[in-house]
């Protein structure tokens, strides 16, 4: 006999992210007596599409920042709306939520309400079928491994380090396997610490366990993670190359840009790209996500037609893990590869539509965390089941971070000989002509 998968109980409860900012985590009760649940992250800095994370502005409670009004919606109207769904039709339920909400960016119910249901759900249907979540999700053919790419230096919006770009990160294309590329990223950390150490400089951590420590310049940060990755025995940019995210929506808008670190500048589109593109030639990066600003639709696009065939260029703040976005963004030659956030959508089913757009256009897939996460481990999960190829879920230190990384290690474990790793960055000239 089959297992009662039909959704009976749905609670919600406040809990702390790692930045001490109150989010939720919901949990779903089906008939057979199975329950599940997930919790949701928090970004800092946020696109101006994302879907609406509804927070209650009352100022005697965590300066405005409770959740209680999204735990009311998930305990009242979603769970009168998705009593009686059957937890095995994610699409169903999803579509139901959305059509419950109503608006474009979930500002009614509120996306962290609406992804907190939308994951639980995933995860109670995982396990009555008994399936890891990835297998779910994805299907059993899901067993491709993602390439970590470890934020080791933070900035930005991130931490107190002056850096302007806001992620400095490290992916061991070389590594073979998964858990061999965090033992490389892991290394190259604790050299990176030895080193900052040595240089009486902060070995203090940011928001996603990057160190944060004042540098003289942005270009310091990539001079320091080359040095460690000599330093705890790689070749840079055959074993472990570099990802950087600037955020640039955090220090310009409208194509002009203003960088302060060694000195305050303003520069232009054509500036900043020029930028880059010395870096390129200088380090080895092979990915740059959010090099312009979100509202820089045309810097986004002279960065492809001239840097996108030697790196990755990845759509975050600009794309939003919308399908209309990402839509736009193909069609006008914007960028190579996408972010995938689950709560800059608020549904695992159209992250999912997401992902596949992504996939038909031949784009690169970087599924990741947000600044402020919990212990909470699904887009490890996820990453594999949608065979993202990538990841990002910080350094490899805060245990919200590694909640991921470890989980990942898991499941490739777990596979055994069906896992597959891949760098996902070989189509790139860059990558070939450091190697
Ligand atoms: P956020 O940063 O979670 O603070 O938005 C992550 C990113 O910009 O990729
Ligand atoms: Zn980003």
């Amino acid at each position: 006999m089959s297992i009662n998968t039909l959704i009976t109980t749905i609670r919600a409860q406040e809990i702390l992210d790692s930045r001490g900012n109150p989010t939720l985590t919901v949990t779903i009760g089906l008939g057979g007596g199975i329950e599940a649940s997930a919790s949701v992250p928090s970004g800092a800095s946020t696109g101006a599409n994302e879907a609406v994370e509804l927070r209650d502005g009352d100022p005697a409670r965590y300066g405005g920042k409770g959740v209680l009004k999204a735990i009311k919606a998930v305990e009242g109207v979603i769970a009168d709306a998705v009593r009686g769904l059957d937890a095995l039709d994610q699409e169903g339920l999803d579509r139901r939520l959305i059509d419950l909400d109503g608006t474009p960016n979930k500002e009614r119910l509120g996306g962290n309400a609406i992804l907190g249901v939308s994951m639980a759900a995933a995860r109670a249907s995982a396990l009555a079928r008994d399936l890891p979540l990835h297998a779910a999700i994805g299907g059993q053919g899901a067993t491709l491994l993602p390439m970590p790419c470890m934020n080791v230096l933070n900035g930005g919006k991130h931490a107190d380090s002056g850096l302007d770009f806001q992620e400095f990160m490290i992916a061991p294309v070389g590594a073979p396997s998964f858990v061999e590329a965090m033992r490389y990223g892991a290394e190259t950390y604790a050299a990176l610490r030895t080193l900052l150490h040595r240089d009486g400089l902060s070995t203090a951590v940011g928001d996603e366990g990057g160190f944060a420590p004042a540098l003289k310049s942005n270009e310091a940060a990539c001079d320091y993670i080359v040095a460690a990755i000599e330093a705890a025995g790689y070749k840079p940019g055959r074993d472990i190359a570099i990802a950087l995210d600037p955020a640039a929506s955090s220090f310009g808008a409208d194509g002009a840009y203003k960088l302060e670190l060694g000195g305050a500048r303003e520069i232009d589109r054509a500036g900043l790209l020029a930028i880059f593109g010395r870096w390129i030639d200088t380090y080895p990066i092979v990915s740059i996500e959010d090099g312009f600003a979100e509202d820089d639709w045309q810097g986004f696009i002279d960065q492809t037609a001239a840097q996108g065939d030697r790196i990755q260029i990845v759509g975050d703040d600009i794309t939003v893990t919308n399908p209309i976005f990402i839509r736009e963004a193909i069609d006008r030659k914007a960028m190579n590869a996408v972010l995938i956030k689950l709560n800059q959508i608020g549904t695992v089913t159209e992250t999912v539509e997401a992902v596949n757009l992504c996939h038909q256009a031949g784009w690169n897939v970087m599924v990741s965390h947000r600044s402020g996460e919990t212990v909470d481990s699904f887009i490890a999960d996820f990453a594999v089941a949608i065979g993202a190829g990538q990841i990002k879920s910080g350094a490899p230190c805060r245990g919200e971070r590694l909640a991921k990384y470890n989980r990942l290690m898991e499941i490739e474990r777990a596979l055994g000989d069906k896992a597959l790793f891949a760098n996902p960055f070989t189509k790139r000239a860059q990558s070939e002509a450091l190697s």
